[in-house]
């Protein structure tokens, strides 16, 4: 027997690698476009960061440690977050998590149950829909305007707030759109949740991501509306595998004291996050290197190579990501009788060419009729994918 909750389990970034595994088997090449991991492309994790993970372990740092995080870096997380977006928390206001996975498990874990409501950003990323149903609450989508470079729609927002409805997450810089939200928007968003007394949750693991465009920090515009940032080291510190993260509640009136009690005790329950990684985070955030700079560059060349193949197609429509390393291009499926949805064209894609992206209706219903691909590789092997998939298309 098997739950409910398990069974209707499904996150298509990864679900589409078992389809890859089987046509891997057949001996084609594939091309990972899938996942968003820079680590197994060509941005490695710095090696000041790694020798400070062996260091730990060989110094014995291998035992369990404080739930809430180790009280270090809790400290060094403060300053970080104030050197880089100027807000003002304490060390009581971090939980040290095994990564922004966790710290939107917890959250929905403290707020969802009985049919209540999230809302989020729509195409969205997978995970906020899987949670939020595994807690028996109701994800509503709210609309990023493809036609407007994917920037949310605040009546549509607006419009779907219920008594229901426990928070707004925003998402910015946006996986899978690659949009950075427009200050204006942010501020508008805030003052909605103001008037409905909702707390925002913003998830900032693509903040150090963002190429021409300035990132704002959702917190520095807030006055009073409660705040829970997540962000952690996949990205920006190119650590994906060690599973970390951070969540900080941004909360000046004490509003989320019981949510965030509950989530410690939820801390508590799972003993603590990777205790060697926590030692090494410390280094990384006293001393960042040139790794991110380095980073957002190479980034800046493959989208700007991969948005222009992109345009060139015929049969696609893209928008420019402002951050990130996606981008998420709709299929005109009404020009290609062959295939009559996102799912059946990504399925298609990967057998004929071995190039695997993700079908857009993983994202949620305003995925529909996209794919989603990364830009991580570098540009020749980029090259070789658009050419493929150009005469796959035609
Ligand atoms: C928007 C977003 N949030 C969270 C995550 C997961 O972050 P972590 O590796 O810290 O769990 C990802 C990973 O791709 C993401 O795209």
């Amino acid at each position: 027997m098997v739950s409910r909750r398990l069974k209707d389990l499904e996150y298509a970034i990864r679900d589409i690698a078992v389809v890859a595994n089987e046509v891997q088997k057949t001996g084609k090449k594939i091309y990972h476009l899938n996942i968003g991991d820079p680590v197994i492309f060509d941005f490695k994790t710095p090696q000041y960061i790694s020798q400070a993970l062996a260091d730990a372990t060989f110094a014995g740092q291998n035992f369990y440690v404080d739930s809430l995080g180790v009280p270090e870096l809790r400290k060094e997380v403060c300053r970080y977050e104030k050197a880089k977006n100027s807000i003002e928390i304490t060390p009581n206001d971090i939980l040290i998590t095994s990564g922004v996975t966790e710290g939107i498990f917890f959250l929905l874990a403290g707020l969802l149950e009985d049919n209540n409501e999230i809302l989020v950003p729509g195409p969205t990323y997978p995970i906020y829909i899987n949670y939020a149903k595994f807690f028996d609450g109701n994800p509503i989508e709210y609309e990023l305007d493809e036609e407007n470079e994917w920037e949310p729609d605040v009546d549509d927002l607006r419009s779907k707030i219920t008594e229901k409805t426990t928070a707004i997450l925003i998402s910015s810089p946006n996986n899978p759109t690659g949009v950075l939200y427009d200050t204006k928007k942010i501020r508008q968003i805030i003052d909605l949740a103001g008037e409905y007394d909702l707390p925002i949750i913003s998830d900032e693991i693509y903040d150090q991501i963002v190429f021409e465009k300035e990132y704002t920090c959702p917190a520095t515009l807030s006055k009073d509306v409660p705040i829970i940032g997540l962000n952690g080291f996949s990205k920006a510190h190119l650590a994906t595998g060690w599973r970390l993260g951070y969540m900080y509640f941004n909360d000046p009136t004490g509003k989320l004291k019981p949510l965030k009690e509950g989530i410690e005790k939820m801390a508590r329950a799972r003993l603590c996050a990777n205790s060697i990684a926590q030692f090494a985070a410390i280094e990384a955030l006293k001393n960042p290197g040139p790794h991110t700079d380095s980073m957002v560059e190479k980034l800046r060349e493959r989208r700007d190579y991969s948005y222009k193949r992109l345009r060139q197609i015929e049969g696609l429509e893209c928008k420019n990501a402002d951050g990130t390393f996606y981008l998420f291009p709709k299929i005109l499926l009404n020009e290609f009788p062959k295939w009559n949805t996102d799912k059946e064209f990504v399925i298609e894609l990967l057998k004929g060419t071995g190039i695997c992206t993700v079908y857009g209706s993983g994202f949620g219903s305003y995925g529909k009729n996209h794919f989603r691909l990364t830009f991580l590789p570098e540009l020749e092997v980029l090259e070789t994918v658009y050419n493929l998939l150009e005469n796959f298309i035609q």
